[in-house]
């Protein structure tokens, strides 16, 4: 089996390689505003399997896979032998012979690991209970779009240290920039689990409106990710002060923006008027998924290419 380039998470990646996306991304993204077609991907196929709900990231994937000229196939564990205890690894071995690069949604990292460890195309983590790399490839687009450059600025985290999170750490160390996290006590970031080489590039703050004190990106996420639902009643009195606001966003760099992967729950994690407020990029964050995706995929299954 030869070896493939797989994307489980953000340090999977180098600097060289993310510049390189984020061209492709801008590239990809200009020529869809004009509607231009572009089929790189002709008659390949893209296998999508979620054992999690998504609306952005089935949309985005599937969307992306027939612009560039392929089909994309939705699995889910519900409906597949996925569910029914087949393992990971015989599943890897047959899906991976029909297919060109496969995405997953599901529970542990190890999950797509095996899976990966098995397959004979590319793997892209869809979101696993560790890490969303997807996410922050397009968040990291979106800055780079309002706002230039992200090496050397702050990105203040809000709330639950989750899977967006420790990518959110992992990022800040491939592409040299801050994160400034606070988080309730009981829920501070475990370095190991987040799978970083050291602490130089996160500080963490009991306070979250210190976390947030001149910072160039405010961020947060649901209090309980998917999979986590039976501690809810706990993580709700717990995070209740974790909260982005308006006195948040106030203490932040002026030019401060407000992004979140969505979905949201106003009044819980932030309030209705900062994420509908003028600092929100949230809805170009959300479209970017689909762009920078689409820039993967290509990279994934075909290497570099020539700007064209
Ligand atoms: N942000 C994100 O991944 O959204 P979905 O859960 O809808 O895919
Ligand atoms: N942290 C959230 C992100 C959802 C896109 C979860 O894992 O449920």
């Amino acid at each position: 089996m030869t070896a493939n380039k797989h994307f489980l998470q953000f340090k999977d990646f180098t600097r060289d390689e993310f510049d390189y996306l984020f061209e492709r991304t801008r590239w990809i993204k200009d020529k869809y505003k004009r509607y231009e077609p572009y089929h790189p991907l002709f008659d390949r196929t893209l296998v999508m399997i979620f054992e999690k709900a998504s609306t952005r990231t089935r949309l985005s994937f599937e969307a992306g896979m027939h612009q560039l000229g392929g089909s994309a196939i939705y699995l889910n564990t519900r409906d597949s032998q996925l569910g029914r205890g087949e393992p990971v690894e015989d599943a890897a071995q047959v899906i991976s012979r029909m297919s060109d690069v496969v995405m997953i949604r599901t529970f542990e990292q190890d999950i797509i690991e095996r899976f990966a460890a098995n397959s004979r195309v590319p793997v892209i983590n869809g979101l696993t209970n560790e890490y969303h790399p997807c996410q922050i490839l397009a968040d990291i687009f979106t800055f780079i779009e309002h706002r230039g450059s992200i090496q050397g600025k702050t990105v203040a985290w809000v709330g639950d240290s989750n899977n967006l999170c420790n990518t959110w750490l992992q990022a800040a160390e491939v592409l040299d920039f801050n994160v400034h996290v606070s988080t309730p006590p009981g829920y501070e970031v475990e370095p190991e689990r987040a799978g970083l080489y050291g602490t130089d590039h996160f500080e963490q703050f009991a306070d979250p409106l210190e976390a947030c004190k001149g910072a160039h990106l405010v961020t947060t996420d649901v209090w309980t990710s998917m999979g986590f639902e039976a501690e809810n009643e706990e993580r709700m009195k717990a995070f209740a002060d974790w909260c982005v606001d308006a006195e948040m966003m106030s203490v932040a760099a002026p030019d401060a923006v407000f992004m979140h992967c969505l979905p949201a729950h106003r009044g819980e994690e932030v309030t209705a008027e900062v994420i509908d407020g003028p600092q929100s990029v949230v809805w170009d964050e959300a479209e970017n998924r689909l762009h920078v995706q689409k820039a993967l995929m290509e990279y994934l299954v075909l290497g570099r290419v020539e700007a064209k």
